[in-house]
């Protein structure tokens, strides 16, 4: 068999070792085998690639692989789970400049072909702007710079005027043959571009900002294999590519909102609804909550990001075990965009322990949620508001949301009546089976759970 032949059958394991794992990414359970696996195919690819270029110099390898090492040691250890937006944000960004560094070095050979100057100047553009994107992302959310979408009159018409002289530019470079200046002007311009496009966003939209990007991190990969000939390069391009961009996808449609208005619409200035809530708030004790928690058969508890800023999850564990001890069957309710970033409650709760196969998605609870004793929502608000469903100019109309008014009595845990993420009221509160347990969440489930004990 000839080496070129081996090599590519190499590159065939790694991809489907990518695609294998991917697919177990798909479920809590098996998570961490899909990543492991993934894992190994991209150390099948690194080695194959590197053992295919005669040229490389294994101690500048063995060097890299050293720092980057460390680096990603103390970033796995280092790193609170909360802050892991902040680190695909920057592991983003790097693998954008990554991809334009590659392309800049395909300009070292001699001669381009046409077509590779396209990607070259692709993988640059998309690099570049991924990179310094990401970096406006990372800040914004650690809070490093202010979070507030940042517009100003005109913003679309400068944007659209960059845009027109970023494809001029890159037109010109690519015919003719890779100017030095031309490189140079469109690797600022896409730097420039990638502020531009993510100052006007607000720190909350920036978990969508940032699946985007990674999204464009894989396209930028994508282009760079093109521009080197790596097979493999191209499969794991795609595969970030389109995965990111399903991801963004799930995540705009549960928050009800296109990637249009999430990228352009400067949230933080939403339209607020005409109808007035009616009806009274019946806020009650801990005692009352735990008299009736007491009699139920069925719990669902659904949480939201008061739970993740009150940290209450250790405390819900204690309290779904009384319950269980007490012969009521408990299980997790789980809203897609509930908390602040994908996976935000799974993985508070699986911090405290809590089985897997207690957390229930969204679709599966609503339909057993008519059946349920008590519903418990702790310290979430627009996931669980019914002006989704009732109210037809709310900004959240159409918005999916777990339909805990249908159980037969529901707790709110929550320190006021003050709004959620989307800054609208909320009807939930005002309903007849809904009792409110005012104060910090954590605070409110300790005082159940000593009535309980
Ligand atoms: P929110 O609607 O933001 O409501 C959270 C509620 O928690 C607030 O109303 C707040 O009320 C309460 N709270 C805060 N601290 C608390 C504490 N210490 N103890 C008890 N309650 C506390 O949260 P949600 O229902 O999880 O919805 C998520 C929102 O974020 C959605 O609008 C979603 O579109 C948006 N979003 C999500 C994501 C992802 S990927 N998850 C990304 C971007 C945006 P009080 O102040 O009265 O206590």
């Amino acid at each position: 068999m000839n080496t070129l032949l081996l090599i590519n059958l190499a590159y065939v394991v790694s991809a489907v070792l990518f695609i294998f794992g991917l697919k177990q990414l798909g479920s809590a359970a098996t998570a961490r085998r899909g990543n492991f696996i993934s894992a190994c195919g991209m150390l099948i690819a690194v080695v194959v690639t590197l053992l295919d270029q005669g040229i490389v110099d294994f101690r500048w390898i063995a060097l890299g692989v050293a720092i980057g090492a460390v680096i990603g040691l103390l970033g796995a250890r280092l790193i609170a789970m909360t802050a892991m937006p902040e680190m695909v944000a920057l592991f983003n960004g790097f693998g954008g400049l990554a991809s334009l560094l590659v392309g800049w070095a395909v300009l070292y050979e001699a001669d381009h072909a046409t077509f590779t100057l396209v990607t070259v100047a692709l993988s640059i553009l998309i690099g570049g702007l991924t990179f310094t994107g990401s970096m406006v992302a990372w800040g914004k959310l650690s809070e490093t710079i202010s979070s507030k979408p940042l517009q100003f009159a005109g913003q679309q018409f400068v944007n659209g005027l960059l845009v027109l002289t970023i494809l001029a530019v890159a037109a010109v470079f690519i015919t003719d043959q890779a100017n030095a200046e031309l490189l140079y002007a469109l690797i600022a311009l896409s730097f420039i571009f990638g502020v531009m496009a993510v100052m006007p966003i607000g720190g909350g939209d920036m978990p969508v900002v940032i699946s985007l990007l990674n999204s464009y991190s894989g396209l930028a990969a994508c282009a760079a294999g093109f521009a080197v000939n790596n097979i493999i390069l191209i499969v794991s391009g795609s595969l970030v590519g389109a995965s990111g961009i399903i991801l963004t996808q799930i995540m705009c449609k549960a928050m009800n909102r296109s990637l249009a208005n999430v990228l352009f619409s400067g949230f933080g200035t939403v339209k607020t609804s005409t109808t007035t809530i009616e009806g009274e708030i019946n806020p009650i004790e801990a005692q009352d909550a735990y008299f009736i928690l007491e009699a139920a058969s069925s719990v669902v508890i659904v949480p939201g990001y008061g739970m993740a800023v009150a940290q209450a999850q250790h405390v819900v564990k204690e309290l779904q075990e009384l319950l269980e001890e007490n012969g009521c069957e408990v299980v997790y309710g789980i809203h897609p965009v509930a908390g602040r970033m994908p996976g935000h409650m799974n993985v508070l709760l699986a911090e405290a322990d809590v089985s897997y196969d207690l957390l229930l998605e969204m679709d599966e609870i609503n339909t057993r949620m008519p059946n349920m004793d008590v519903a418990i929502v702790i310290g979430a608000n627009d996931v669980v508001n019914p002006a989704a469903k009732e109210i037809e100019d709310s900004p959240i109309y159409g918005m999916p949301i777990i339909s805990v008014d249908q159980a037969k009595t529901v707790f709110v845990l929550k320190r006021s009546m003050a709004s959620g993420f989307a800054g609208i009221d909320n009807p939930l509160f005002f309903k007849e089976n809904t009792r409110m347990l005012f104060g910090d969440a954590r605070q409110s489930l300790t005082q159940v759970v000593r009535e309980f004990e």
